[in-house]
């Protein structure tokens, strides 16, 4: 295949991306992390999977970061997962170093791939990553609302006892305890929920959204969820590989939209062969207006503590 991707971090996170990416067939993938073997020992695990599991791209490893050379799209899952009792702001220091080396090698290396951010806290490291990379904002989003969306349509479709795939969910914010779950916009099978959920129960299954990482994070104990954030990521990615124009959730430059400016946050969008093509403003209740924009203002603070 002569399109590539590549997922930077062979962890939890970037090696499920990896398998998920090589079932959709998509494109070559190569995956980059500094532990010497790793990238390597499950590259060829995944390609020794494909005969049985039906791909045939190719999936290489590697410590070097020249070898995301011309990559179409870069996923970045780099950075240290959260521990019991820790919030994602408390990555913050050594993620910013991490994410600040790998954008400077992107921008080397791939300088016209568009990055997904995975990278935690989510919000300030896309920013961080569209700063450093210097890409137009619409070529650098982050991955969280896909996340935080199918934590809600799962619970939704759990307390209905109803397809998973029939929910349609939307949450936006930050990604982090100030993430607004959208109830109004959340429907199965096209019929708002409120029909369908007493608003005592709606309420438990948007803070159960808000909570949903750090829930994992404490079954898990040694690190956080994987498997719904890399298909989160993967969504995002094909989207934009096969300009599928899915309105997602997604990390976006705010360059005005919500009375918000300068930041990235979640928001829907249109993600197509443009990467961000559209981002679109919905007509929020003023609860839910003065949520976002309150997730928003913390985010600048933390800005400012990073020197921007
Ligand atoms: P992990 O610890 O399993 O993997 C991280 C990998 O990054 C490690 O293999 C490490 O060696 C590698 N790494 C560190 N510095 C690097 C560098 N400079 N270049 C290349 N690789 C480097 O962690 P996991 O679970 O994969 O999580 C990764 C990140 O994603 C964390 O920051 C986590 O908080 C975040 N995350 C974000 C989610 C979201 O929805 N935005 C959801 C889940 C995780
Ligand atoms: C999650 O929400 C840790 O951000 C990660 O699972």
């Amino acid at each position: 295949m002569n399109k590539k991707i590549a997922v930077i971090g062979a962890g939890n996170v970037g090696a499920t991306c990896a398998m998920y990416l090589a079932e959709a067939n998509l494109a070559d993938i190569v995956l980059v992390d500094i532990l010497e073997g790793i990238p390597q020992g499950k590259a060829l695990d995944l390609t020794q999977a494909g005969p049985v599991r039906g791909y045939n791209c190719m999936v290489t490893g590697s410590n070097n970061m020249k070898d995301i050379k011309g990559a179409d799209i870069v996923i970045m899952t780099a950075g240290l997962p959260r521990k019991p009792g820790m919030t994602r702001e408390d990555l913050l220091n050594k993620n910013a170093d991490i994410v600040g080396s790998v954008a400077r090698e992107i921008k080397k290396h791939a300088p016209k791939a568009y990055v997904i951010v995975v990278s935690n806290p989510l919000d300030l490291m896309t920013y961080h990553m569209q700063k450093e990379t210097g890409f137009e904002p619409k070529r650098v989003l982050g991955q969280a609302g896909v996340l935080d969306s199918t934590r809600f349509r799962a619970f939704v479709a759990m307390e209905l006892g109803v397809a998973m795939t029939d929910v349609q969910a939307m949450v936006l914010g930050g990604h982090g305890d100030t993430m607004v779950p959208l109830p109004r916009y959340t429907t199965v099978g096209g019929i708002p929920i409120g029909e369908l959920i007493e608003k005592d129960r709606i309420k438990a299954i948007s803070e159960r959204t808000a909570g949903g990482g750090g829930e994992i994070v404490k079954l898990l104990k040694t690190g956080s969820a994987f498997y719904a954030p890399a298909a989160a990521s993967v969504d995002m990615c094909r989207s934009i590989f096969c300009d599928e124009k899915k309105v997602l959730a997604a990390s976006a430059h705010l360059t005005g939209q919500y009375g918000i400016k300068d930041i990235y946050i979640g928001v829907p969008v249109v993600l197509g062969a443009g990467g961000v093509e559209k981002i679109l403003e919905l007509k929020l209740s003023k609860a839910e207006l003065g949520s976002l924009q309150k997730s928003a203002a913390t985010y600048k603070e933390h800005l400012k503590i990073m020197g921007y």
